[in-house]
């Protein structure tokens, strides 16, 4: 008799943690997406009044925000946070602002001149139509693919990142640049292959992919960020542009990797993928060099106090490593590090207080430190990334948010 109630206490005690345990998850989710309603509201609010249709990147050295024209890299992450604002609460009031500012984006689907169009039409468009079902979206997430296919240099076989004939690109030497995050325009074509049935996006994406592992990764499945190729697809010069040095492991760089192969092996199931995804998530995991392990700006820059850190690196290496483990069989502890990194961004260290950080939900992200832009600030990439890391972990955890 005593032992049954020995073995029944015990079976309560358990059952009360794991109760415990779910409320505190549960209250994880609310309070984080309750913070960005608030700052997504501030920073909506803010444009509407203005009357102007505008797109908020980050803020400058005085504390302004900094809106970007409709080309820049980073026009797709403002819709793309409202689209999350509706998949994440449901509520209907933030549809119609992200179908506006969405909308603005249109003639995107038309740019040619650089690689970043997955990113900017697959945060915005490509999420309304994930999201709400936006057929009308379709022709220009297709436009957008075939756009994106136009820089497939078959030689080297790649799609080319930035255009080499001038600016400042022009003045490296290069002929055709690839850069690590090339690796997360890939999903768009992956997209558009089941969208039109047409498998030519899929492969072009995956020779990219090829490549790239072939040609961008040491032995120790860190990265450079830059490949620049020769006419006859030989490699010309591996370098930097964003990181501390040539070859140093710029943290952005090794978190669009682990993203951009995960996707790659989802989408392929090809284990070759799913290796490299690994590799680099271990490799991040075993190189992170700060306590929270936020990482610092780049993986070999100094460990001071005063080194920024790049939250952003943080959030999409979350949402990534949230993925992975879902598709490996080796994905607790994918999953653990990725939990222990959404909680630590959520943590007042890098998440701002409501009204504050104009509007941006988390801080402390640095965009090109070698360049002497976006250190230590909030960035509208960092947020989209994050809120992505919290749908995944919800979704996992079987949690839903409750909109009062
Ligand atoms: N794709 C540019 C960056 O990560 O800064």
């Amino acid at each position: 008799m005593k032992t049954v109630l020995t073995t029944l206490g015990i079976s309560l005690l358990v059952l009360a943690g794991c109760a415990g345990q779910k409320q505190a998850e549960s209250n994880f989710i609310q309070e984080n997406i309750d913070n960005a309603v608030a700052q997504e509201t501030i920073q909506t609010d803010i444009i509407e009044k203005s009357g102007k249709i505008l797109n908020p990147r980050t803020i400058d050295k005085d504390g302004n925000i900094v809106y970007v024209p409709i080309d820049d890299w980073c026009s797709g992450f403002f819709p793309g946070n409202i689209w999350h604002m509706y998949e994440l609460t449901g509520d209907q009031k933030w549809l119609p602002l992200a179908e506006k500012y969405t909308e603005d984006l249109d003639s995107v689907q038309y740019l040619t001149w650089h690689h970043d169009v997955g990113f900017m039409i697959g945060s915005s468009y490509l999420n309304g139509y994930r999201f709400a079902g936006k057929e009308e979206y379709k022709p220009v997430i297709i436009q957008t693919a075939k756009s994106l296919s136009t820089r497939f240099r078959p030689a080297a076989g790649v799609l080319q990142s930035w255009d080499a004939d001038k600016g400042w690109q022009a003045e490296r030497g290069w002929k055709c640049p690839v850069i690590i995050d090339n690796m997360m325009n890939l999903d768009l074509l992956f997209y558009v292959s089941h969208l039109t049935g047409d498998d030519k996006y899929k492969r072009l994406a995956l020779k990219h992919a090829d490549t790239t592992m072939q040609n961008h990764f040491r032995s120790d499945y860190s990265s450079w960020h830059v490949v620049s190729y020769n006419d006859d697809g030989t490699v010309g010069v591996k370098c930097t542009h964003q990181g501390k040095n040539d070859d140093s492991s710029w943290a952005r760089g090794q978190a669009w990797g682990v993203y951009g192969y995960t996707s790659c092996f989802r989408e392929s199931k090809d284990v070759r993928y799913l290796k490299q995804a690994e590799g680099i998530a271990d490799m991040i995991m075993n190189r992170v060099k700060t306590k929270d392990l936020i990482p610092l700006w780049d993986y070999d820059a100094p460990v001071t106090a005063e080194t920024p850190r790049d939250a952003s690196a943080a959030a999409i290496t979350a949402s990534a490593l949230i993925e992975l483990s879902t598709l490996t069989t080796d994905g607790q502890k994918y999953f653990d590090y990725a939990e222990n990194l959404l909680k630590n961004l959520s943590s007042s260290s890098y998440l701002a207080k409501p009204g504050e950080n104009q509007g941006f939900i988390l801080m402390h992200s640095t965009g090109s430190l070698p360049n002497g832009s976006e250190i230590d600030t909030p960035i509208n990439y960092a947020d989209y990334y994050y809120l992505e890391a919290l749908k995944r972990y919800m979704d996992v955890k079987g949690l839903t948010y409750n909109s009062l």
